[in-house]
């Protein structure tokens, strides 16, 4: 890690790629807050905040929020004092250049990671997850929880997201292809773009992520 304790590392991939699910693997590896803005977006929403009032229909509906308000969100999460002590793990932002360009005048970044997967894997990944509607915890058909549509965690409903409808998931991977494959491309042109395959199962895809993020960080 480029210093003691602090790791500052992004994670793209299509929808459906598994940011989310090894997100917080890493985040308890590295010990550093796992910021996913979709959680964010979601939990404004079920509080009724102005964001979450002014976020749901873009989100619903498949489409980006537009940068004057992630911008904002970001920003005020990047302040506050487990990421200045510990770094951040970001899940979901960027997704635009504009976003990417706004990020690097607040913050340095150690690695971005593209986590591969594709179209036809995730789609199948998409229709059979679910999660929890209290604290996010995501499941799938295949892992569901203990007790049938309960949160193992917190207890709370766990749900289908409203935005896993085909036509949103159809909107979702096409502003991937538009606006967030620039995007990586823009960390590429960074030189800190590490690519890393997303098949097989978490944990092989976690041993693989981890290996990686070694490897970059230590100059290899
Ligand atoms: P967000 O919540 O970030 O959604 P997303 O990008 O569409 O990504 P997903 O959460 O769908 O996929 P994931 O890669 O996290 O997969 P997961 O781990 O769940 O954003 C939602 C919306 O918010 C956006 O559409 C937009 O409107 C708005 N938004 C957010 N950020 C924004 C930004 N920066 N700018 C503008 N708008 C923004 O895994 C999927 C399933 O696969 C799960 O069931 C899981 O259990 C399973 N799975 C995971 N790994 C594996 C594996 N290895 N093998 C088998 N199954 C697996
Ligand atoms: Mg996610």
């Amino acid at each position: 890690m480029p210093d003691e304790g602090v790791v500052r590392l992004l994670i793209f991939g299509r929808q459906g790629a598994g940011k989310g699910t090894q997100s917080v693997r890493l985040a308890e590896h590295y010990r550093a807050p796992h910021i996913s803005t979709g959680d964010m977006l979601r939990s404004a929403v079920a509080n009724g905040t102005a964001i979450g009032l002014e976020a749901q229909s873009y989100m619903d509906a498949g489409k980006l929020v537009p940068d004057s308000v992630m911008l904002g969100v970001v920003e005020e999460r990047l302040h506050e004092p487990d990421v200045e002590a510990h770094g951040f793990l970001l899940d979901g932002f960027p997704r635009t250049v504009g976003q990417a360009e706004a990020l690097l005048a607040l913050t340095q970044v150690d690695v971005a990671i593209d986590l591969e997967v594709p179209e036809e894997v995730v789609l199948e990944r998409i229709s059979s997850r679910r999660v929890c509607q209290g604290c996010g915890r995501i499941y799938s058909t295949a892992e569901p929880p203990a007790v049938p549509w309960t949160c193992d965690t917190c207890g709370s409903q766990v749900v289908q997201r409203n935005d896993d409808t085909p036509e949103a998931v159809a909107l979702r991977l096409a502003a991937y292809a538009t606006e967030t494959l620039p995007t990586i491309g823009w960390f590429d042109g960074k030189g800190i773009l590490v690519r890393v395959d997303g098949l097989g199962t978490p944990d092989e895809v976690t041993a693989r992520l981890i290996a990686a993020i070694s490897a970059a960080t230590s100059g290899d």
